[in-house]
């Protein structure tokens, strides 16, 4: 189908194809135009990642319209883009059940409530950037991907890694064969141990049965890279790891339910809220905590929010551990880890082909290529790649994944749209897979994994 883009929105010219409601854009795409778009959820992501690039881009893309319950969320993005009260709207529902106001809309909602904001979103006939992961199920994924085909429109998952020139370096470097065929990727995520307290035992993510495992809300990213990188399909996985950090038997003697209710042991506590949220710094992870970010705002939230809450006495069923072992179907093996326990938070990579290897270490924005010669040590020839260690969110990544989907847009590129998709579906299709090894304690068979879905 082809798309039709918006220059004079007609939104009571529509067609209903099944459970798809496609409402008509007449004109042409203007090349210099800014993009407009409505975003859904403006909490850290949508307000930070989103927002953050439209204001720092005002002629790339606009929103003219938000959706967010929490109302000093709603007023504070609804003042910063300057959009008229009357679009700014306090659930999906309501924003969605409107005509179509923009070709594009941006979803940043939690994760449990992506697949039905995406159904409602095709319904009135939005290309779609989604937050990662795309589903909390693996059928919501596929149903997702699936929706976006029927009804004729894009859908960019926010993978902002691949998108950063650590990563597109790499894999251009893979793809000019420069350590010759790929053998095996190992890569490793190292959340860092404040960031793991923060997202995974006190904060959004810290309950699988509420979001889903770490394996996914995490690192579907790393699963995404892999199966960009490899190039292939995942044909068996194996997985181990567990919960033995942030339980109850480990919390030190002394210690409260909250940090602020006179924690014996507090100051000398790495996880202390105290430490982490009350000091001079506001920007994220303090900003999650309150949308008061004076000192008394950010006191109270720890009195009553779940971030003021003793690392060892919450309700969290996240791993803060686990290996995954892959084969893809072109022999490529792959084995990743991810920890809690690391100091600071990064990225590794190591590729071994037949030609030589590669490693790199993302957030030093460097890798290094070594390629195989005669008489070991005499010929080796180093090839160092530096790229910019850009000030944005992920690396540079944030924005340039918008960027690619605006692109995608302006050029009715649904063919790189859909090969990005097929990918992302089959990363998170993997995370599912190695939660349910890990789980099963047995090898999944990809082929017979999907096919329960697909
Ligand atoms: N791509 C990445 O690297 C990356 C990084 C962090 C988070 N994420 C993902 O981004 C998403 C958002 O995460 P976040 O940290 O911004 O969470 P958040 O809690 O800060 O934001 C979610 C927002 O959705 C709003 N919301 C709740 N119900 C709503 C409704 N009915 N209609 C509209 N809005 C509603 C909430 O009030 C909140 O402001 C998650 O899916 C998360 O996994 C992605």
């Amino acid at each position: 189908m082809e798309p039709l883009v918006e220059l004079e929105a007609q939104p009571n010219r529509g067609v209903t194809a099944g459970d798809c409601t496609v409402h008509f854009y007449v004109g042409k795409v203007d090349w210099m135009s800014v993009i407009e778009a409505v975003l859904i959820g403006a909490g850290q992501r949508g307000r930070d990642a989103f927002g953050g690039f439209a204001l720092r881009n005002p002629n790339e893309l606009k929103f003219v319209a938000v959706a967010e319950p929490n109302d000093a969320r709603r007023k504070r993005f609804g003042d910063e883009h300057q959009i008229p009260k009357e679009r700014r709207y306090s659930s999906y529902e309501e924003l969605l059940a409107e005509p179509q106001m923009a070709p594009l809309c941006f979803i940043a909602t939690l994760d449990a409530m992506h697949l039905p904001v995406t159904r409602l979103a095709f319904k009135q006939g939005y290309h779609l950037f989604l937050e990662k992961p795309m589903a909390d199920t693996p059928e919501g994924c596929v149903e997702i991907a699936r929706l976006g085909r029927k009804a004729g429109r894009m859908i960019q998952i926010c993978h902002p890694l691949r998108y950063t020139p650590f990563y597109s370096a790499v894999k251009r470097k893979l793809n000019e064969g420069a350590i010759g065929r790929l053998v095996s990727l190992t890569m490793a995520e190292n959340v860092g141990y404040w960031h793991y307290s923060h997202s995974y035992v006190r904060g959004n993510w810290s309950r699988v049965e509420d979001t889903g495992p770490l394996i996914l809300t995490k690192c579907c990213h790393d699963m995404d890279l892999a199966s960009w990188l490899v190039g292939s399909k995942a044909e068996a996985v194996a997985s181990f790891g567990g919960q033995t950090c942030f339980i109850e038997e480990n919390a030190p003697e002394g210690a409260t339910k909250r940090c602020l209710d006179g924690c014996l042991v507090e100051a000398e506590c790495p996880f202390s809220a105290l430490a982490i949220y009350l000091k001079d710094k506001t920007d994220w992870p303090v900003s999650a905590i309150s949308t008061d970010s004076s000192l008394e705002g950010r006191r109270k939230a720890l009195e009553i929010g779940p971030y003021g809450r003793c690392v060892y006495h919450c309700d969290n069923t996240a791993v803060d551990h686990q290996v995954v072992t892959a084969q893809f179907s072109n022999g490529v093996s792959f084995d990743f880890a991810v920890r809690a326990n690391s100091f600071h938070c990064y990225r590794t990579i190591r590729a071994l082909g037949v030609e030589g290897e590669l490693n790199g270490h993302m957030e030093h924005s460097e890798f290094t290529i070594t390629r195989f010669s005669p008489g070991w040590g005499m010929d080796e020839r180093i090839e160092v790649q530096r790229v910019p260690a850009s000030l944005e969110g992920h690396s540079g990544g944030d924005s340039e994944v918008i960027r690619n989907f605006l692109r995608c847009y302006r050029e009715s590129d649904f063919d790189s749209i859909q090969e990005s998709l097929d990918i992302a579906v089959e990363g998170h299709l993997l995370a599912f897979a190695a939660e349910e090894a890990r789980r099963q304690k047995q090898t999944i068979a990809l082929d017979q994994y999907r096919s329960r879905f697909i």
